[in-house]
């Protein structure tokens, strides 16, 4: 008997951008997996009857991305915790039942990341800095106080955003002032940047990284480019870092389990032909 191919792709409005496709037809091809994975084109008025009709197309699950990570939360029968206290999902399954079950692997692919790229990584290690207040910040501080940090400075250009993360994940989070950023490095193990500054078009972030203990880890979750303003000053003065790739290639691993029965590995090939997709 032939198995059935296994359908998943990714659904987000406007669709083209995304690098998924190639992260997960990369994986498709290196198990030899009868699957496919494809964009789906959804427009917000479209999203619930996209997502109730995943089964009945026989999707065995889909990954969700912008604008619908959120509004998403609505259409599922049910939603992890971790995803419910970030209030956003990015990953639908499709359960045995025909139920969607939601769950969000930001954090899990920002500690993966962190823990394949630099050796003797823990988040219990040091406290840490988190720049920017948006929905990746949001999945990166609930990861690090899952994961023991033992503090997390959360510093935002607009304050509120923060104050409002710090309210809505009970922790040892401290809001600090987006004017007080250089000087709240003093004793960090590590350093996230998670705003759009340093992006290709976008500014680079002004920060001085003077106080940053030496061994502190800098990681950007910026990816275009690779080397971002803030990683190649953290590298002159010889601080390890991380680039914000591998959180993207880790992020999609669960997604994949889940859906065609293998935990997919993130190499070297994989890497190079993702950041070719960017080029294109
Ligand atoms: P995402 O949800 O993908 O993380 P987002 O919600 O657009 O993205 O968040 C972008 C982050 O970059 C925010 O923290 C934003 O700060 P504000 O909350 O004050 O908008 C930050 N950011 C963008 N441009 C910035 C700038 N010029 N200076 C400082 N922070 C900036």
């Amino acid at each position: 008997m032939t198995k059935q191919t296994v359908k998943a792709g990714v659904v987000g409005w406007p669709i083209g951008h995304s690098l998924s496709p190639r992260l997960h037809g990369y994986w498709l091809q290196e198990y030899k997996i009868k699957g496919s994975y494809e964009a789906i084109a959804v427009e917000p008025e479209m999203l619930s009857e996209a997502i109730v009709n995943l089964n009945r197309e026989g999707f065995a699950g889909v990954n969700v991305t912008v604008p619908h990570k959120e509004a998403v939360l609505a259409c599922l029968d049910d939603i992890t915790d971790q995803a419910k206290r970030i209030g956003a999902v990015n990953t639908i399954v499709v359960d045995d039942k025909g139920r969607l079950i939601g769950s969000n692997t930001d954090g899990f692919g920002f500690i993966e990341n962190l823990k394949h790229s630099h050796t003797g990584f823990t988040a219990s290690n040091g406290p840490a800095v988190v720049l920017g207040a948006g929905g990746a910040a949001r999945a990166i501080v609930a990861a690090l106080i899952d994961a023991g940090a033992p503090g997390v400075s959360l510093i935002n250009r607009t304050r509120a955003r923060a104050e409002k993360i710090a309210e809505d994940l009970t922790g040892p989070i401290r809001v600090v002032d987006w004017a007080r950023r250089d000087a709240a490095l003093e004793g960090a193990s590590l350093l996230v940047n998670t705003t759009t500054l340093g992006m290709a078009g976008k500014a680079p972030l002004d920060l001085s990284l003077e106080a940053l203990p030496k061994a502190a880890l800098v990681n950007d979750i910026v990816y275009a480019p690779l080397e971002t303003p803030l990683l190649k000053a953290a590298r002159a003065r010889g601080n390890p870092s991380v680039d914000g790739l591998g959180m993207l290639l880790h992020q999609g691993r669960p997604g994949f389990a889940a859906w065609f029965g293998v935990d997919p590995a993130v190499t070297e090939g994989l890497r190079r032909y993702v950041l070719d997709g960017l080029k294109g």
